[in-house]
């Protein structure tokens, strides 16, 4: 659902692109999160919480409040627990009613959000590239959003980053736009790195894409940051990419051949009040989860104080 026809502007000779609406978003959640082992053995790593909610709640409110209407969540075996997440339960909701919990059945309101929820399955874990074509007949002809299930934006998931890709797609007629975010430089093997052609502002203009490359070889240090627009175009190139030598698909490649094509990649760099939470490995995930719980407004400066007795301040 969405997209546009282009027309030109009545007094000038200028074509103009107006306002793409993208209203669908594809979320894989079906990774084995085989680094935050054993607390993902037998439980997604997207529903880990994180303060009161799992992961994977906040990226779906991100994408309600950026103007998404229909989520598809890419699954796979031991997965089920999202879908019941989202899944509205009379029951429990009579039970919070008679028992007068009100504050505890506004907890439950996500559940209600104006988003449709449709889940498909990877059937084999083979990368992130295939777990998009998943979502080929989902997507059809529109152009769409991808968000990564296990990577939160914005403390709290507040941010508007996605509206204003959208906007950016439209506006710059774009096949793809990619999230970025600034790495120190050492960390750049653990990413998809951008190589800029030309920069304005926040925006990048991208040459090419780098997986993980080592840092006398990154062309920047700005990594690719679980936020993208694409244009339908991408499961054909997603298609024609080889797996690697773990057997993945890598969706980096694909947009590769977007560059290759010369087709107009770009990059929105993350402002420092948006940046990017992953929660794919203990040490952020560890951060991320004190961070927003010392954000909580009730049991924040209670945990605050408690930290400094710990740390002996
Ligand atoms: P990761 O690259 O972190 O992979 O996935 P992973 O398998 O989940 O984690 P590790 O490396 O084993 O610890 C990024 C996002 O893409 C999804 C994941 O669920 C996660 O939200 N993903 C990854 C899929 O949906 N399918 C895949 O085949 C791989």
């Amino acid at each position: 659902m969405g997209g546009s026809a282009v027309r030109h502007c009545g007094r000038c000779a200028r074509r103009w692109y107006p306002q793409i609406v993208i209203l669908n978003a594809i979320v894989p959640v079906a990774g084995f999160g085989t680094r935050l082992l054993p607390a993902t053995k037998s439980q997604p790593k997207e529903m880990l919480p994180v303060a009161r909610k799992p992961i994977v709640q906040y990226v779906a409110e991100e994408l309600f409040s950026n103007g998404l209407r229909q989520i598809l969540f890419v699954t796979g075996r031991g997965k089920s627990s999202i879908e019941n997440h989202f899944d509205h339960d009379p029951e429990l909701s009579r039970l919070l009613e008679r028992t007068n919990k009100p504050e505890l059945l506004e907890a439950l309101n996500f559940s209600e959000l104006d988003v449709k929820y449709f889940y498909t399955r990877q059937p084999v874990q083979k990368g992130l590239g295939d777990a998009i074509l998943c979502g080929e007949s989902f997507a059809g002809q529109n152009p769409f959003v991808v968000a990564l299930g296990d990577s939160i934006i914005g403390l709290n998931g507040q941010s508007q980053l996605v509206a204003r890709m959208v906007k950016l797609y439209g506006t710059h007629h774009a096949a793809a736009i990619v999230a970025v975010e600034e790495v120190p430089r050492e960390e750049v093997r653990h990413y998809g790195i951008v190589d800029p052609a030309s920069m304005e502002g926040d925006v990048i203009r991208v040459a090419n894409l780098v997986e993980k490359p080592s840092v006398d070889d990154a062309p920047s240090n700005l990594a690719i940051a679980a936020r993208y627009v694409f244009s339908p175009l991408i499961f054909d190139l997603i298609k024609q990419v080889e797996p690697d030598h773990r057997g993945e698909i890598q969706l980096t490649n694909a947009i590769q051949r977007m560059c290759e094509e010369g087709r107009r990649v770009l990059a929105v760099k993350l402002p420092t009040a948006e940046r990017r939470f992953d929660i794919g490995n203990f040490p952020s995930y560890y951060e991320t989860f004190l961070e927003f719980a010392l954000a909580d407004p009730d049991h924040g400066p209670e945990l605050r104080e408690r930290l400094r007795q710990l740390l002996g301040d």
